[in-house]
């Protein structure tokens, strides 16, 4: 009995759940339909039931995770549900990751900043799992500014995100370089060498130690180091002024002072106050560290797996995961991609999608849908639904092709394979659909499809496993189907 009474009476800590009193500081009453934040409805889900909304969006917690090798369109889908939410987090990466939101037909681009920035009420968080250049965000805030964008108290910029410095930007290209044919084909911003850093620990920095009495010593002390590395990888004299980087880190330090703050103790409260959050994926799964194509992956956990570890946000928060996937594959940089079409398809492709790579502009590799792969990452990722991009870039299409399984070594498998070697033996093989002639662009509800693109999105959320919930027929919010009933 008295055992009983012990954990019945199990005193909750309320001291504990009191909003950080900092830059995050939780200004909202909690969510009700009287809150100004949720009467902001957005122009595309206008006209939906509030139990629809609450369908499509999830309560409290959402997760955009791309399910490809990134490039997905997430930004659009972040953009159409932000106004449903309280909070917006970045969680994973850095400025690898970009997207462009177009607002009264003004394209913004972002790479760090969460897109729930051009709604204010609505508050951003760039969290521990992110790896971020200071001046690099410094200079997106002030581009954002400059355009009327409100950068203020909603952004908040967890004091345990890690810091790329310059050393790791030049480990990046002197490693690739070295790397020739092999080369990962990176971004270049200084993302693996930096999440390295964090995983070996002793010269990591994070954003909270920037302001730390011993930042100088450990900077100094950090570069020398680094200095003798880089010149042992490039083979010839490399210089570091470590007392030059102290200076710059220092005053970006000054300047991102008001917006740091401790994100995990913030999205804790927020999360246990029945906020609505929405977590921004970066990347897409198939470049997850763990479980992509190692080793042409990112240096993070891209796919819904990393939710938990970059935020902070245990797993049992999150209500609903939206797999983010294009009606095609495409991939930038190295590694295997069975379904490529480097033919006229692919070109195809690259030029109704516009395949060019928003931080890089290089041309995007394009292919076939291949189920095997996103099949295997909505499970990964706890998927509960998808959200089919850029259907439109498929219309003129004589037929359509997509991988059902893998013949590998003689044998056809539906596992996607663990090692990279397998992957890339892996032959595709294809169903075949018959594309559609029409232009779907104009298409705002799932009738007004063609049949031919009706069927080929059945048969894709069939052979994933999970029910579609919305169509992208272009960038525009406008140019979106959601459906409302169990069509799959
Ligand atoms: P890193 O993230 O710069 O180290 O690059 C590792 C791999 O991930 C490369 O193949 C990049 O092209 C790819 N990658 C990184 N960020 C993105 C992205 O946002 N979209 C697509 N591919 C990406």
């Amino acid at each position: 009995m008295p055992r009983e009474r012990e954990i019945r009476s199990a005193p909750v800590n309320k001291q504990s759940f009191r909003p950080y009193p900092l830059p995050g500081k939780l200004e909202s009453p909690p969510p009700t339909t009287q809150n100004p934040v949720f009467q902001t409805v957005n122009p595309s889900l206008e006209g939906l039931s509030e139990h629809q909304k609450e369908r499509i969006c999830g309560v409290p917690a959402t997760c955009v995770v791309g399910l490809q090798w990134g490039d997905e369109a997430k930004g659009k889908i972040v953009d159409l549900l932000t106004g449903e939410h309280d909070i917006v987090v970045r969680y994973q990466g850095g400025a690898n990751a970009g997207h462009t939101v177009v607002l009264g037909g003004e394209p913004f681009k972002l790479s760090l900043v969460p897109s729930g920035i051009f709604r204010p009420p609505v508050r951003c968080v760039i969290a521990n799992g992110v790896v971020l250049h200071p001046g690099s965000l410094l200079e997106e805030i002030e581009r954002l500014r400059c355009r009327g964008v409100q950068v203020e108290d909603n952004l908040l910029v967890s004091n345990r995100a890690h810091v790329i410095f310059p050393w790791h930007i030049e480990e990046d290209r002197l490693l690739e370089k070295a790397a020739g044919s092999e080369a990962i084909g990176t971004t270049l911003r200084g993302i693996g060498p930096c999440y390295r850093d964090k995983v070996g620990r002793s010269l990591a920095f994070r954003v909270g130690d920037l302001y730390q009495p011993n930042f100088r010593d450990r900077v100094r002390q950090a570069a020398q180091f680094k200095q003798r590395m880089l010149q042992c990888l490039s083979g010839e004299p490399i210089e570091l002024d470590a007392d030059a980087i102290y200076e710059q880190y220092r005053q970006y330090a000054e300047q991102l002072r008001r917006w740091v703050g401790d994100s995990t103790a913030y999205l804790l409260d927020a999360v246990e106050a029945q906020k609505r959050i929405l977590f921004e994926g970066a990347q897409g799964a198939l470049l997850d560290v763990d479980h992509g194509t190692f080793p042409y992956v990112t240096s993070s956990n891209s796919s819904g797996v990393g939710v938990s570890s970059g935020s902070g946000v245990p797993a049992r928060y999150l209500t609903k995961i939206i797999g983010i996937i294009k009606a095609y594959s495409t991939r930038v940089g190295g590694g295997p991609f069975p379904t490529e079409q480097a033919n006229e398809i692919g070109q195809y492709i690259r030029d109704r999608g516009n395949e060019y790579g928003t931080v890089t502009r290089r041309p995007r590799r394009c292919g076939w849908f291949d189920a095997v792969a996103v099949r295997y990452t909505a499970r990964l990722s706890g998927v509960d639904v998808l959200a089919v991009m850029l259907l439109d870039v498929l219309s003129g299409l004589e037929e359509l092709k997509v991988c059902t399984c893998y013949e590998l070594d003689g044998q056809k498998t539906t596992n996607f394979p663990a090692h990279v070697d397998e992957l890339w033996r892996a032959q595709p093989v294809y169903e075949t659909l018959p594309g559609w002639k029409e232009d779907i662009s104009h298409a705002r509800r799932w009738e007004d499809l063609p049949a031919n693109a009706q069927n080929y999105l059945r048969r894709i959320s069939q052979l994933i496993g999970r029910p579609l919930e919305i169509i992208s027929v272009g960038p525009d919010r406008e140019q979106t189907i959601f459906i409302h009933s169990a069509i799959f």
